[in-house]
C-alpha cells in the first residue's frame, strides 16, 4: 500500500515535472510570432532599420524568448479598397501587431482598422495629428517617436530669434510646424514663423535660400531646418558655398 503510494506520488511528480518543462521545451525551440508590417514606396530607410531589427533578434538564439516573422508589404497606393484588402489578408495570417510608415491617407485607414479590431499599430512617427478615439476607448496606435516641437520652441527661444523661416521636407515635418502653430499663444508670442516652404530635396532648399538673399542680403535670417542631419549637413555647407 505505502509502496503504491509512493509510486502514485513518484509519478504525479514526474508528470508535473513534464507539465513544468513543457513551455520552457516549447518556446526555446521558439514559438513564430507575425507581424503585419505595411510601408510606402521610398521609405527604404525605415525598411532597412526594420528589416536589420528582425534579423537581429532572431539571430539572437540565447537572447530571445520568441521568433518574430514579419509579412511585409509595400504599398503604392492611396486606394482606400485595396489598401483595406491588404490589411484583412494581413489581419487573416492572425497577425499580433502591425508595423508601418504610411502617408497620412494610408494611415487614416491603417489607424481606423487597428482601433476596430484591436491590434496595436506602430508606427516611427504619426504622420499626421492623432485624436484620441472618438468612442472613448483606447487608441491602438503608438508613436516611437516622442514628439519634440517644444524642443525647437525652447531652442529658438533661448537663442532670442524673432523671425523664423522654416523649411521641411515630410508630413511629419508639417504636423511639428502645425504643434509650434498651437503651442505660440496668441498675441503673446516670443517669435514669429515669417515663412515656410516644403523641400523635396537639397538643390530645392538652397534655390529657395538664393532668392531669400537675393531679396534681402543683409537682414539677419533664422532658418530651422527640418530634415535629415545628412540633408540639412548637405543644405549648410551647399547655402555657405553659394553666398561665399
Ligand atoms: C542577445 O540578447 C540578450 C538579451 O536581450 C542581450 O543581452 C545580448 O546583448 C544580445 N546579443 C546580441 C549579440 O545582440
Ligand atoms: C528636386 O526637387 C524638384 C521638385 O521640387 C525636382 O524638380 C528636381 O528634379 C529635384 N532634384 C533632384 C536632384 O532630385
Amino acid at each position: 500500500m505505502r509502496n503504491n503510494m509512493q509510486d502514485a506520488i513518484l509519478l504525479s511528480r514526474n508528470i508535473f515535472l513534464i507539465l513544468a518543462l513543457a513551455p520552457f521545451a516549447c518556446c526555446s525551440i521558439s514559438e513564430k510570432i507575425p507581424l503585419g508590417a505595411i510601408f510606402d514606396q521610398g521609405s527604404d530607410d525605415v525598411q532597412t532599420a526594420f528589416k536589420y531589427a528582425i534579423s537581429n533578434h532572431n539571430q539572437n538564439e540565447s537572447g530571445r524568448r520568441f521568433e518574430l516573422q514579419a509579412y511585409v508589404d509595400v504599398i503604392n497606393t492611396k486606394d482606400a479598397f485595396k489598401l483595406s484588402r491588404l490589411i484583412c489578408s494581413q489581419f487573416s495570417r492572425g497577425v499580433y501587431s502591425m508595423v508601418g510608415a504610411v502617408s497620412p491617407d494610408s494611415f487614416d485607414t491603417l489607424h481606423s482598422y487597428s482601433n476596430t479590431f484591436q491590434v496595436p499599430f506602430v508606427t516611427p512617427w504619426f504622420p499626421e495629428e492623432v485624436l484620441p478615439p472618438s468612442s472613448g476607448f483606447l487608441d491602438y496606435a503608438t508613436s516611437m517617436r516622442p514628439e519634440y516641437h517644444q524642443a525647437i520652441i525652447d531652442t529658438i527661444k533661448y537663442y532670442g530669434w524673432r523671425r523664423i523661416i522654416y523649411l521641411y521636407d515630410s508630413n511629419d515635418g508639417l504636423l511639428r510646424l502645425q504643434q509650434i502653430y498651437q503651442a505660440l499663444t496668441p498675441g503673446n508670442e516670443p517669435f514669429q514663423v515669417k515663412t515656410v516652404r516644403r523641400i523635396n530635396n537639397v538643390t530645392d532648399a538652397l534655390q529657395f535660400l538664393r532668392g531669400l538673399e537675393e531679396q534681402s542680403r543683409w537682414e539677419h535670417k533664422h532658418v530651422v531646418l527640418d530634415c535629415s542631419a545628412d540633408m540639412a549637413k548637405d543644405i549648410v555647407v551647399g547655402h555657405v558655398r553659394e553666398v561665399s
